[in-house]
């Protein structure tokens, strides 16, 4: 795969985690970042590091939750119907979200192919996605034979600018994906608002916003159908895992339904094998496994958004370094915690450079997405004979050149740094000496620069 990082995002995550197994803080008493000494060498240059490098080790597994676990192994009934963990993950999670209803799924990607499908997205058919993401949002419209059509991305909020919606839509346009990226919801009243008028159904790709919230409610229970990951990286991880959240009894019954193969699900109901479905269920360990994590997701979302605010309010004192802005009466849970980098500010300081000299300060950092469009599955996707046939070759040609349109989903690429979810459960020392760092750095710039 074609990429411009130094690490996925997935390795990037393992890389900061493992880096940290040797824990130690160094202590209250240091001098609070903006009085530190500039002058201080950086550490690629042969200064002292910064930071010691011990930061949360993540996944986390605590005993305490082994004898639930060990019960489910021990009982042989492991499929979603032979108990009833999943169901009790599914009434607890949703009552954590303040939503209706909640349907475990296999994974996140699956929870999004489920939703498509419910949504009513066919073959031949566009939906509109951020281009900001991970790349499984493309993927869930890709299995669908349905095009992923990208508005920009507004470089304030790294999230979909709403306002470049609708000049995307044609006749074919069948549902609105925003994606909540990072945890930072999008503008979702004028996403909203706009689908309402074109009577399109929204699926929000909440698979890194567990808890995120907009205008007093929480992601994923917004628009019409939310979608969350439990993948190992995540906030509330089981290896694997997804749910499906919505005010709907009627599209949650569906999703059900199409989930479990087919089956009847409430008042979704009819003849024999009335309706398509496949296998996209959770199994019993991954939803005990889950339901045990809920108190500490609470707690630790709590400490990351403290941190995240602190981070925000003080990395703007530093020429080049923008904190990114969320929606108006909205909490972000950050799932990556992400800043703008000018290199411009940095003496020309590569953010390749800048993040290899933040990595020898002991804080790990670096790019995220590229212009995943430009890759080759998009070029796969339209050249396959599927495609060609449910796409005239104008249209498939059109829909190409059409990214060269991102200008800001390409300078957001381009230009922001993120630091993993779990540097944010350090504590203030540590927030500190991040800032430090990055202050450091940005006063020997030339130096580096010539150096790294
Ligand atoms: C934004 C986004 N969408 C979808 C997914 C897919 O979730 P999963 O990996 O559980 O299939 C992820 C997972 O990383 C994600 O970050």
């Amino acid at each position: 795969m074609k990429t411009n990082l130094p690490l996925t995002r997935r390795v990037f995550i393992r890389t900061a985690a493992v880096s940290s197994l040797a824990l130690g803080w160094l202590g209250s008493g240091r001098t609070p970042w903006c009085f530190a000494s500039e002058s201080s060498k950086p550490a690629i240059l042969g200064g002292t590091p910064v930071h010691s490098g011990g930061w949360t080790k993540w996944p986390q597994w605590r005993e305490e939750w082994e004898p639930e676990v060990l019960k489910v192994l021990r009982s042989g009934r492991w499929f979603r119907n032979s108990d009833k963990h999943v169901e009790e993950f599914e009434q607890g999670y949703a009552q954590l979200l303040g939503v209706k209803r909640c349907l475990a799924t296999a994974s996140g990607t699956t929870a999004l192919m489920v939703s498509l499908h419910v949504a009513d997205v066919d073959a031949g058919d566009e939906v509109i996605v951020s281009p900001y993401t991970f790349i499984a949002s493309y993927n869930a419209i890709l299995s669908r034979m349905a095009l992923p059509v990208f508005p920009d991305t507004d470089p304030a909020t790294l999230t979909v600018d709403p306002a470049s919606i609708e000049s995307r839509m044609t006749e074919r346009t069948r549902a609105i994906m925003p994606v909540h990226i990072f945890g930072m919801p999008c503008e979702m009243d004028s996403i909203n608002a706009i689908a309402r008028s074109h009577r399109l159904p929204v699926v929000e790709d909440a698979c890194q916003a567990w808890l995120a919230e907009y205008k007093g409610r929480k992601c994923g229970t917004i628009g019409d159908l939310g979608c969350f990951s439990f993948q190992e990286s995540k906030h509330i991880p089981s290896g694997e895992g997804g749910a499906i959240t919505s005010m709907s009894e009627d599209l949650m019954d569906k999703c059900n339904s199409y989930h479990n193969c087919g089956r009847a699900c409430g008042t979704y109901k009819g003849e024999g094998f009335f309706t398509r479905g496949s296998n996209y269920r959770m199994t019993q360990v991954q939803a005990v496994m889950l339901t045990q994590q809920f108190d500490k997701l609470l707690k630790q979302t709590a400490v990351r958004q403290a941190n995240a605010d602190y981070l925000s309010a003080n990395l703007g004192k530093i020429p080049g370094i923008t904190a990114v802005r969320l929606p108006e009466n909205s909490r972000a849970v950050w799932h990556l915690y992400p800043y703008r980098y000018d290199a411009a500010q940095f003496n020309g300081l590569s953010r390749d450079k800048f993040a290899k000299a933040m990595a020898a300060e002991g804080i790990p950092c670096g790019g995220v997405y590229h212009e995943q469009y430009n890759d080759g599955l998009m070029d796969e996707a339209i050249g396959s004979r599927g495609f060609k046939r449910l796409w005239s070759a104008e249209r498939l040609k059109a829909y190409r050149d059409s990214f060269r349109e991102l200008k800001g989903n390409k300078q957001v690429c381009e230009t922001t740094v993120a630091m993993t979810q779990n540097m944010l459960l350090g504590d203030r020392s540590d927030m500190d000496q991040i800032l430090e760092a990055i202050q450091r750095i940005h006063a020997h710039s030339a130096e580096v620069a010539k150096a790294a």
